[in-house]
C-alpha cells in the first residue's frame, strides 16, 4: 500500500510516499526560512499562507516524482498537532478533503509520535524496547518506546525547549534565523577554554531539563564582556557544548534508570553533530547501540508522517474522511 504524507506544522513544507514494499519513494521538502527570516522568527500567519501556496504544487511533484497518480495513494497521512493552528488546518483540511474526494482513509498523525518513528526510515533499526532523545525547537523530551504506540514519558524540559534554548540564544548574539544551525557554525571559531557555562539540573537526580537560565547566562556574558566576534564565537561554544553535556549526562540517567541498551534521538537539534559525538562517546563507554537518523529526518518532513501513517494504518487506528481535527498541543 501507499501513503501519502502531509506536514505542515509550522514553517517546512513536507509531502512524502512511503510505499509499504519499496519503502520511501518520494521526499519533498519546501522550507520557508526566506520568508521568516526578516522577521528573525516565525509569522503564523505567513506559515499558513506559504502552507496554502505550497501544499498542493508539492503533491503534484511527489506523484511525478514516484510516477504516480492521485488515484494509486491508499491512504493519506497528515500532522494534526501539536503545530501553530493556522498551519495544521492547511495541510489537515487539505488531506482530509482529498481523503473524501478519492474515497479513501485519511490519518491525523500526531508530530511527535512521528519524530519518534523517523529512525524506522534508516536501515539500521533498533528493536524495542529503547530510548529517544526527542530535542525538537518545542520539545525536549526523554521517551521510553516500548513499542509502536506505547510511549513512556521519563523526563521533560520543564520550561524552554533545546531548539528554543539554541535559537534564543542565536538571537542574543545577533545571528540570523534558524538560530540553531547559525550557532553552531559560530561555535567552531569558539575558545573552549573561555568560558563554561552550568548544567543545569544536573547536580540533582531526576530525568527533567531547564534551559531558560542557560539563555540569561549567556546574555550576562555577553553584557559583561565586550560584544566582538570572537567573544560572541566563544559564548556559542560554551552554550552548545553545556547543553549538548546536559542532554547526554540525562540521556544516561535515562538508560540506567530504565535500564535500556538502545538509544535513538530525533527532532531538529538532534541534527547536531556535537550532541551525535558526545552521545556515541557515552554509548561506547556503556557498551549500549545507537540508532542516529539522517538529519534530513531530523527535522521537519512529510516522510515521518508518512511512514506514521502506515504504521497507524496497520495497527488500525481510528481514522475518519470528514472531520479535521487539528491540536496545537497535543502530548504522546
Ligand atoms: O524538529 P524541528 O525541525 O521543528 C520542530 O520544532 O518541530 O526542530 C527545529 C529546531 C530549531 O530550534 C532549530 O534551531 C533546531 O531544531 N536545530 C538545531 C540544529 N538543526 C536544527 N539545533 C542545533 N543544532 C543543529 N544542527
Amino acid at each position: 500500500m501507499r501513503i501519502l504524507g502531509i506536514e505542515t506544522s509550522c514553517d517546512e513544507t513536507g509531502v512524502a510516499i512511503y510505499d509499504s514494499e519499496k519503502g520511501l519513494i518520494a521526499d519533498i521538502l519546501y522550507s520557508q526560512i526566506a520568508t521568516h527570516a526578516k522577521f528573525g522568527g516565525v509569522v503564523p500567519e505567513l506559515a499558513s499562507r506559504d502552507h496554502i501556496k505550497k501544499l498542493s504544487p508539492l503533491i503534484h511533484e511527489a506523484l511525478d516524482f514516484a510516477k504516480l497518480t492521485l488515484r494509486d495513494i491508499d491512504a493519506i497521512a497528515y500532522t494534526a498537532g501539536p503545530g501553530l493552528i493556522g498551519a495544521l488546518l492547511v495541510g489537515a483540511a487539505l488531506g482530509a478533503s482529498l481523503g473524501f474526494a478519492l474515497n479513501i482513509p485519511t490519518i491525523p498523525i500526531n508530530h511527535l509520535e512521528a519524530h519518534l518513528l523517523a529512525i524506522f526510515l534508516e536501515t539500521k533499526q533498533p528493536t524495542f524496547p529503547f530510548l529517544t532523545l526527542l530535542v525538537s525547537g518545542g520539545n525536549t523530551q526523554l521517551v521510553q518506546v516500548e513499542k509502536i504506540g506505547s510511549y513512556k514519558l521519563l523526563g521533560e524540559t520543564l520550561d524552554d525547549a533545546a531548539g528554543e534554548a539554541f535559537d534564543k540564544v542565536a538571537k542574543i548574539l545577533g545571528l540570523p534565523y534558524p538560530g540553531g544551525v547559525a550557532l553552531t557554525k559560530l561555535a567552531i571559531h569558539g575558545n573552549p577554554k573561555r568560558f563554561r557555562f552550568p548544567r543545569p539540573m544536573t547536580n540533582r537526580s531526576g530525568l527533567e531539563f531547564s534551559f531558560s537560565g542557560l539563555k540569561t547566562f549567556a546574555a550576562n556574558t555577553l553584557h559583561a564582556n565586550c560584544a566582538d566576534e570572537q567573544t560572541k564565537a566563544d559564548i556559542a561554544y560554551a552554550f552548545q557544548d553545556a547543553i549538548t553535556d546536559t542532554l547526554v549526562i540525562k540521556c544516561k540517567r535515562a538508560m540506567q534508570f530504565a535500564n535500556l541498551s538502545q538509544l535513538t534521538i530525533a527532532g531538529g537539534v538532534s541534527a547536531n553533530q556535537e550532541l551525535r559525538r558526545k552521545l556515541q562517546k557515552m554509548a561506547d563507554q556503556e557498551g549500549w547501540q545507537t540508532y542516529f537518523p539522517n538529519p534530513k529526518f531530523c527535522t521537519d518532513n512529510g516522510a515521518m508522517i508518512a511512514y506514521a501513517g502506515y504504521q497507524n494504518f496497520i495497527s488500525d487506528k481510528i481514522r475518519t474522511n470528514l472531520e479535521i481535527n487539528v491540536f496545537p498541543r497535543w502530548p504522546m
